[in-house]
């Protein structure tokens, strides 16, 4: 077996420093280590716990889209179906990090905090700042995380100033996570269900949050297209890849403008570069392919527009020698 020297020595810095930094993020984000006894609420470790639920019920699983326990009703009822007592009643945990307070339940939603780097990343990109200094202008933005979760990337966009940020997540428990960690962090939320037909985008509104599929999203932006900054900040936010949402996100964001396509995928560690650029291919043919149906580019005229890779974020590794990276993926304005 290679050795961890001959690893390195192998790797180049910047590949180096992301295995110590997937490393320490793992740690940190052990369960044992940040999720405090239900019935024991602590602020030592910078997550808190509030109340207080019977610990003998079955423990969640992470996926909205996965199984349920077989024998369990209960777990299913109150997980795809809680009412407001079993919102109210449940475990709910909060971290705060670079300011922002996200709230979670941990046994009924998946959390995924970036690192904290990440965080920061975010907000000081420079396609975020400049859309937040174009506010009131057609320049400004509208940024999207298809599937929100408690809001890591959602909120991140609100902090560094983005006007309005649109969420979905199919599972009621993030989204009420979502919810909860918005009003602490004192931005107006407006939550609507999967059956919600009326949805209106109020001034105040900063955070809207849909509880369905973020497959949904394109149908809703549309009708929402008067009242919405464009489009220009999407995240492909499932995990361990966000490959069902590529079309949806291709197609809400503003083809005038152009935006930024921000892909969550788990990938081998030697295969990362190769396998960022195969998203990348796989874009420039939903784009082309909707280009084309959208009669931007026909064969008389039109120039197809190539996504680019503007960055690769290894933010952590679940699984030794497989990296959860976001791919920065910019696709370019239609060409006047
Ligand atoms: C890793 S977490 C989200 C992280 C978040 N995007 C971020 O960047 O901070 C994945 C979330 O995807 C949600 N999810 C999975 N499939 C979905 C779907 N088809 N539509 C909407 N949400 C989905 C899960 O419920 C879970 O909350």
């Amino acid at each position: 077996m290679e050795s961890w020297s001959d690893l390195l020595s192998n790797l180049e810095s910047d590949e180096t420093e992301s295995i110590f930094l997937a490393t320490c993020d793992q740690r940190l984000s052990h369960p044992s280590t940040t999720y405090p006894p239900p019935e024991l609420p602590r602020h030592d470790s910078g997550v808190s716990g509030v109340a207080v639920e019977d610990d003998t019920k079955p423990l969640r699983r992470s996926n909205a889209a996965s199984s349920l326990p077989a024998n369990s009703a209960t777990t299913i009822s109150r997980r795809e179906r809680p009412t407001q007592d079993d919102l109210d009643s449940a475990v709910w945990v909060s971290t705060k990090q670079n300011g922002i307070v996200q709230y979670w339940a941990p046994r009924y939603a998946d959390v995924h905090h970036h690192n904290t780097a990440e965080n920061v990343r975010i907000s000081h990109m420079a396609s975020v700042r400049s859309a937040v200094v174009a506010q009131n202008t057609p320049k400004a933005c509208t940024a999207v995380d298809l599937a929100s979760g408690a809001g890591s990337f959602a909120f991140s966009h609100a902090a560094a100033g983005v006007h309005k940020v649109l969420c979905w997540d199919a599972n009621p428990w993030s989204i009420e996570g979502l919810r909860r960690g918005a009003i602490k962090n004192g931005w107006h939320i407006r939550v609507y269900s999967g059956d919600s037909k009326s949805v209106k985008m109020h001034s105040k509104t900063r955070v809207m949050a849909f509880c369905e599929s973020g497959n949904n999203a394109l149908v809703r932006v549309r009708g929402l297209k008067d009242s919405l900054p464009p489009v220009r900040h999407v995240n492909c936010g499932a995990l361990p890849t966000s490959r069902e949402f590529c079309e949806t996100a291709v197609a809400i964001l503003d083809p005038r403008l152009g935006g930024w396509i921000h892909v969550q995928e788990t990938y081998r560690m030697e295969e990362v570069i190769f396998k960022a650029n195969k998203t990348r291919l796989e874009f420039e043919a939903i784009v082309e392919g909707l280009d084309k149906e959208r009669g931007f580019l026909t064969q008389a005229n039109g120039i197809k527009r190539k996504p680019v890779v503007q960055h690769i974020q290894r933010i952590g590794s679940d699984v030794p020698g497989m990296f959860h990276c976001i791919i920065d993926i910019h696709v370019p304005p239609l060409p006047i």
